[in-house]
C-alpha cells in the first residue's frame, strides 16, 4: 500500500523529473490575493505568473499545497464529518505550465501518472472535457486510445475553471475513477452522476482566459496549464478505500482521537471523530500559518472551526481540553513534509488548550440553554434569532455551531433575527465607545468598521501583501478617487502596515497598483480599534476604491523599529534585575532611530547601574536566542511571570513574547508589537540619556540625560547605526503628570492583542 505521504512524495518527483520546479506550498493566509480568506487551490500562489504580471525564474512547476475551505467562497465546514470527501483543510497536488506546455503536454502527464506511477487500472478511468473543446476530445484519443463513450462533453461550469469572479481561468478536463457497479452512481453527465461510483480525482485546467470585472473576457498573454488533484480523495483510490477518511493519514488521526477519549473510533462517537481529525488538521496548519482564534475575519473562521471540533469532543464524553493531545500524532503524520507544524509546536499546543478551556467552561451552560428554548418551539419551528445571539455573545458559540447543533433535530436558525440583534449590539457599543474625544472623526471611523470590518493584520510575518481598497478619506470625507497631491487616509482589507500601538510608532511604505499609482505612507494608525488607517499621499496616478493595490512596509525602517522593540524588553528586564522589582514600565516609545522607556524608580541611576544594565542588555543580544511568541488567557501568562501593565485592561486572550532558551527564559511579556526573531537580530544597545521626568514637561528637577554617545555597531548589522535612548520617570516627579508619560502609558494597553 502506497502511505498519503508516498502518494505525495511520489507526484512531486515524478512532475520533478520531468522539468517541474519543485515548490513549496504557499501559507494558507494568500500574500498576493487580496480577494480570497484562504488559499483554496494551488494555483492561488502562482495567480500572477499566468496573467503574466509576475515572472519567476521557472516556467513550470509543481506543489503539493495547503489549502483550506471553510468561510468566504468556499465553505465545506457544515459537511465535513457527515460525508466521504468533505473537508475544510486538504492538500492539492498540481502541476502548471506558465506558457510553457499546453493542452497536449498537460494530458499526456496526467495520463502518465495516474496509469504509469500510480498503476491505475487504464480501464476505470474516463474523461470530461469542456462540450466545444474538440482539440481535448481528440488529445485523450489519441494518447490515452479513450473511446468515444469514456470522453464525455459536459457543458455547464464543471468544465469552465476560474477561481473568483475575476482572474485567470479556462475550459477544463477532469479524470475520474470508476468504483465498479457495486456502488451506486453513474458518469458525470448522467442523471445519476451524484452518486458515489463514478470520482473525480484530477482536474485539467487549460487556462486560457482573463475574466474582467465587467463580465469581458481577455486572452492571456500564452495559454498556460493549471492542475489540481486531491491528495486524500487519490490516496483514498490508491489504498482502495471509498471514503477519504479511511486512508492511513486519516484513519491515524482518528485513531488518535478515539485513544485519548477512550472511544471507540468506529462506534457511536464515528462521525464526532471525523470532525476532529479534519478540525484538527485546519487548526493547526493555520495556527502554524499564522491565524490565531479571534472574533473578526481569518481568526474567526478558525475559532469556530476549533469550537466545532470542541463540542464534538464533548460529545464524546472528554472532560479535558481533547484536541491538544493529538498535536503529536499529527506532527507524526505530516511535520515531515511541513516542518512549520513542528517549529509551531508549542503556539498551537497552548492555544488549543487554552481554547478548549475557555470553550469547556461556557459549553454546557449554553447547551442547557439551547435545550431549554428548544423544548419550547414546536415541531420543525426554527429557534429564534435573539437566542442564537445570546448563545453566540454570552457562550462563544458560533452561529454555525448552534446550526449544527440543531441540525440533527432537523431544525433551523432565524439568522434574519441573529443578524437583526448583532446590528443592535454593534449600534449599543457605538454610542458606549469614550474613543478619542474627537466624536465627529470617531463617528466615521466607526461607520467605516461597520460597513467594511475589521482590518487583518499580517504584519507579524511579511512586509508585504495585496489588498483591495474599501475606503479613501480627504480632506475628512470619504471619497472615491483621490488624484495625485492628495493626502488621504486608506483602508484595506488586510495590511502589513504595523498601526501604532503600544509604543511602538507605525510603519511607512508604499501602496502601489499594477497601473503605476503610487501612495506614499507616512504613517498608519489603528482607529476604533482594529481599523487600520494608512495616512499619506498620492504621488502618481489617482487611487480609486476598488482597486487592487500591494502594500509595501519601508523594510529597513521596521527592521529597525522591530529591533528597538525587542530591546525595550531586554532593557526592562535588565532593569528590574538590576535595580529590583519595583521597576514598572510605565511607558515607552518605540521609533526606528531610537528608543525611550519610562519607568518609576525613586531615585536617577548612578554610572555604574547603567553600565550593567546596558552590558546585561548587550550579553543578551549576544546569546543571540529565539524570540517567541504565545497565545495565553492574562492569568496564565502572568502566572507564567509574564509583565503585564498594572491597571490595564487586557482581553480574554493576549500575545506573549518571550525571549532567552526555554530553560533559562530572560523576559516575557505581553505585547503586541514586532520582534526580532533571534535578540542577535537587535545588533547592540547602547543607553545615551537618562531624564527625570519626560520630554513633555519641565525638567522639574533637573535633567539628567546626557551624553548622547552614538552607539558603535557590529559591523555586520544589518541595522543603521541607531542610538537608544533612556529616561527615567521619578516617582515623585512628574510621571503621572506629563503628557508624554500618560500618552505612553495609555498606549501601552494597545501592546495587548486582546483577540
Ligand atoms: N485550479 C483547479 C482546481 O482547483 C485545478 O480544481
Amino acid at each position: 500500500m502506497q502511505s498519503t505521504n508516498e502518494v505525495r512524495a511520489k507526484f512531486l518527483s515524478y512532475f520533478g523529473s520531468q522539468g517541474h520546479a519543485v515548490v513549496e506550498s504557499s501559507p494558507l493566509v494568500p500574500r498576493n490575493d487580496p480577494t480570497l480568506l484562504f488559499a483554496s487551490a494551488g494555483m492561488v500562489q502562482f495567480k500572477n505568473l499566468f496573467t503574466g504580471t509576475e515572472k519567476r525564474d521557472y516556467v513550470r512547476a509543481t506543489t503539493a499545497q495547503k489549502c483550506l475551505r471553510a468561510g468566504g467562497k468556499h465553505n465545506d465546514l457544515e459537511n465535513v464529518g457527515y460525508t466521504a470527501r468533505h473537508h475544510t483543510f486538504f492538500e492539492m497536488l498540481g502541476n502548471f505550465s506558465f506558457g510553457d506546455y499546453f493542452k497536449e503536454r498537460a494530458i499526456e502527464l496526467a495520463w502518465n501518472t495516474v496509469t504509469r506511477e500510480f498503476g491505475l487500472d487504464a480501464k476505470r478511468l474516463l474523461v470530461t472535457v469542456y462540450h466545444d473543446d474538440d482539440e481535448a476530445h481528440g488529445l485523450w484519443k489519441k494518447i490515452a486510445g479513450l473511446s468515444d463513450d469514456r470522453i464525455i462533453r459536459i457543458a455547464t461550469s464543471d468544465n469552465f475553471w476560474s477561481a473568483g469572479d475575476t482572474g485567470p481561468c479556462g475550459p477544463c478536463s477532469e479524470i475520474f475513477f470508476d468504483h465498479g457497479d457495486k456502488v451506486w452512481g453513474g458518469p458525470p453527465g448522467s442523471a445519476d452522476q451524484d452518486g458515489d461510483r463514478f470520482i473525480e480525482i484530477w482536474n485539467l485546467v487549460f487556462m486560457q482566459f482573463e475574466q474582467q470585472g465587467d463580465g469581458t473576457r481577455l486572452p492571456l498573454p500564452r495559454p498556460s496549464i493549471d492542475t489540481g488533484m486531491g491528495l486524500e480523495r487519490v490516496t483514498a483510490v490508491l489504498q482502495g478505500k471509498h471514503d477519504n477518511y479511511d486512508i492511513d493519514l486519516m484513519r491515524a488521526l482518528i485513531e488518535a482521537s478515539a485513544h485519548a477519549a477512550n472511544s471507540d473510533p468506529d462506534g457511536p462517537h464515528k462521525i464526532s471523530h471525523r470532525v476532529i481529525a479534519d478540525h484538527l488538521r485546519a487548526s493547526c496548519f493555520l495556527m502554524a500559518d499564522g491565524v490565531l482564534p479571534s472574533n473578526e475575519g481569518r481568526g474567526y473562521v478558525l475559532r469556530r472551526i476549533m469550537r466545532r471540533a470542541m463540542r464534538h469532543a464533548h460529545m464524546i464524553g472528554c472532560r479535558d481540553p481533547h484536541l491538544w493531545r493529538l498535536v503529536p500524532a499529527l506532527q507524526k503524520q505530516m511535520g515531515d513534509h511541513y516542518p512549520e507544524l513542528n517549529r509551531a509546536s508549542a503556539l498551537m499546543t497552548e492555544t488549543l488548550k487554552l481554547e478548549e478551556t475557555r470553550f469547556k467552561a461556557m459549553l454546557e451552560r449554553g447547551l442547557k440553554l439551547l435545550e431549554d428554548e428548544t423544548h419550547k418551539l414546536g415541531e420543525g419551528q426554527a429557534l429564534a434569532g435573539d437566542v442564537a445571539f445570546t448563545l453566540y455573545d454570552t457562550f462563544g458559540f458560533p452561529l454555525d455551531l448552534t446550526q449544527d447543533v440543531l441540525r440533527g433535530q432537523g431544525r433551523t436558525v432565524d439568522t434574519l433575527g441573529f443578524e437583526a440583534s448583532m446590528q443592535a449590539q454593534r449600534a449599543k457599543a457605538r454610542a458606549a465607545w469614550s474613543g478619542s474625544g474627537e466624536a465627529a472623526t470617531d463617528k466615521l471611523w466607526f461607520e467605516l468598521r461597520d460597513a467594511h470590518g475589521a482590518t487583518d493584520f499580517l504584519g507579524y510575518s511579511t512586509d508585504s501583501a495585496e489588498a483591495q481598497v474599501l475606503a479613501i478619506i480627504a480632506e475628512g470625507a470619504p471619497v472615491q478617487t483621490a488624484a495625485q497631491g492628495s493626502s488621504v487616509a486608506v483602508i484595506v482589507n488586510q495590511t502589513p502596515f504595523y498601526g501604532e500601538s503600544g509604543g511602538q510608532q507605525g510603519d511607512q511604505g508604499v501602496i502601489e497598483t499594477p497601473a503605476g499609482v503610487r501612495v506614499r505612507i507616512s504613517d498608519t494608525q489603528k482607529r476604533v480599534g482594529d481599523l487600520w488607517v494608512h495616512l499619506g499621499t498620492v504621488d502618481a496616478g489617482s487611487l480609486s476604491v476598488g482597486d487592487g493595490v500591494t502594500l509595501t512596509v519601508a523594510a529597513e525602517r521596521r527592521a529597525q523599529l522591530r529591533a528597538n522593540h525587542s530591546a525595550t524588553h531586554l532593557l526592562h528586564e535588565a532593569l528590574r534585575r538590576r535595580l529590583g522589582d519595583h521597576v514598572t514600565q510605565k511607558g515607552s516609545l518605540v521609533a526606528a532611530e531610537r528608543l525611550r522607556f519610562d519607568i518609576s524608580h525613586p531615585k536617577p541611576l548612578s554610572a555604574e547601574e547603567v553600565q550593567d544594565v546596558e552590558r546585561e542588555v548587550n550579553a543578551r543580544i549576544r546569546l543571540n536566542t529565539d524570540v517567541n511568541t504565545r497565545l495565553m488567557t492574562p492569568d496564565d501568562a502572568v502566572a507564567e511571570g509574564a509583565l503585564a501593565l498594572f491597571g490595564e485592561k487586557y482581553g480574554d486572550e493576549v500575545r506573549v513574547v518571550t525571549m532567552g532558551a526555554d530553560s533559562v527564559r530572560f523576559s516575557v511579556e505581553l505585547c503586541g508589537g514586532t520582534h526580532v526573531r533571534r535578540t542577535g537580530d537587535i545588533g547592540a544597545f547602547k543607553i545615551v540619556g537618562e531624564k527625570r521626568g519626560c520630554g513633555g514637561c519641565p525638567p522639574d528637577r533637573g535633567d539628567y540625560g546626557s551624553s548622547r554617545a552614538r552607539s558603535s555597531r557590529p559591523a555586520r548589522s544589518d541595522l543603521g547605526g541607531g542610538s537608544r535612548e533612556f529616561e527615567n520617570h521619578g516617582d515623585r516627579a512628574s510621571g503621572p503628570r506629563c503628557r508624554l508619560g500618560r500618552r505612553a502609558a495609555a498606549l501601552g494597553a494597545g501592546t495587548v492583542g486582546s483577540a
